[in-house]
């Protein structure tokens, strides 16, 4: 028998008061929970939805001890918000071949802002939960002077930022405003906004979920195949560290949020959003962790830098054609390296391999 979803932070006795005492939009948290109760997403009683004691915004904390192994809370396929589930999903289905786009995002994107437009939706509660986009503070939303900080050491940062500018801007331009007016009878006025749109994009960038490929087994048990990103009430609600403790599991009819290690009471549940540098998480999610606790960091040299401090390091000890020719021996590996790779990826795609 499922167990009472109403787990606001009243309900734990001891870290009630800590819980409690900030928890704003009080409402809307209700009405969340209220309507995830009705359509069945199971919750354990071990863990309650808060503002208090999350790292961002709502977060997930546990009011006992819950150990590894533990179900957390169970999402029904049918509440998963893509384009299958939408409201306008025939209609997604019948123009398909003229969303298609190298993102993949559009049919996603266009569910989601009809549905953020339709007062009637059935996901309104969990669209109503989801803060203003702007409070992500993703660097695509920085004005460009702030971006320009992130020249140098977060130059990478800035290239990926202006590319989803660039390519968000086209495919609304190209795609979707022709779409939403040829069918204004069913997309309202609000969704020819390129800032509408664009806040989309970083509510699926930060918050949505990509259903891993399924092995040979699971693909014979007809488990639905690798799709595009999706979104997820409740498992989205979760926050995301290195060392996270908990996971999201695909299942036939259930996605599942387990523990993956001991969470002690009144601890944050933590989910893993990948394995992320702080770079990615800067650009995609709009935070990154504090040295050292993201063991998954990376740093990116560029080649030239590399190649300056080798000729630095050899000056006076090797003549310079030694080293450019040290230098192009190298590159003719990585050369060979991408291309095998690339090789090896379209195998993959071709499913060859
Ligand atoms: C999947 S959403 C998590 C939902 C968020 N807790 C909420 O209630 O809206 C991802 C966003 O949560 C925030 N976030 C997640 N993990 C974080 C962390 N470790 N530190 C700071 N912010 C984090 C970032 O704003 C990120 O874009």
């Amino acid at each position: 028998m499922a167990a009472p979803v109403k787990r606001t932070c009243e309900d734990s006795s001891d870290i009630s008061s800590k819980l409690s005492t900030g928890c704003k939009d009080e409402k809307k948290l209700e009405t969340f929970l209220t309507w995830s109760k009705e359509n069945n997403l199971w919750i354990s009683p071990k863990v309650c939805v808060t503002k208090e004691g999350s790292c961002a915004q709502y977060g997930m904390l546990t009011t006992e001890k819950v150990d590894s192994g533990e179900c957390l809370f169970k999402v029904p396929r049918k509440l998963l918000l893509h384009p299958k589930t939408s409201a306008i999903s025939r209609l997604l289905k019948k123009e398909a071949a003229a969303l298609t786009s190298d993102s993949g995002w559009v049919p996603l994107l266009l569910a989601l802002m009809y549905e953020y437009n339709n007062p009637e939706s059935t996901w309104r509660p969990y669209l109503d939960l989801v803060p203003d986009f702007r409070e992500l503070d993703l660097p695509m939303f920085w004005p460009e002077n702030e971006r320009e900080s992130l020249l140098g050491t977060a130059n990478g940062i800035l290239k990926c930022v202006e590319s989803d500018i660039k390519s968000l801007t086209a495919e609304f331009n190209t795609i979707v405003l022709p779409f939403v007016q040829k069918h204004s009878d069913v997309l309202s006025p609000a969704c020819e906004s390129l800032d509408l749109y664009k806040k989309m994009v970083a509510f699926v960038m930060a918050y949505s979920f990509t259903e891993p490929a399924p092995d040979e087994d699971q693909a014979k048990e007809d488990v639905p195949t690798k799709s595009a990103p999706m979104m997820v009430p409740m498992a989205d609600i979760l926050n995301h560290v290195a060392h996270n403790n908990a996971e999201l599991r695909f299942e036939k009819e259930f996605l599942k949020m387990v523990s993956t290690a001991e969470i002690a009471k009144g601890a944050e549940v933590f989910n893993t959003y990948g394995m992320l540098s702080n770079k990615d998480e800067l650009h995609m999610y709009g935070f990154s962790e504090r040295y050292p606790n993201n063991d998954k960091d990376t740093v990116d040299i560029p080649a030239a830098v590399l190649k300056s401090m080798a000729g630095d390091l050899e000056a006076n000890q090797t003549d310079k054609t030694l080293l450019d020719e040290k230098w192009e021996f190298l590159m003719e590996q990585v050369r060979i390296i991408l291309f095998m790779l690339s090789f090896l990826l379209l195998l993959i795609i071709l499913g060859l391999f």
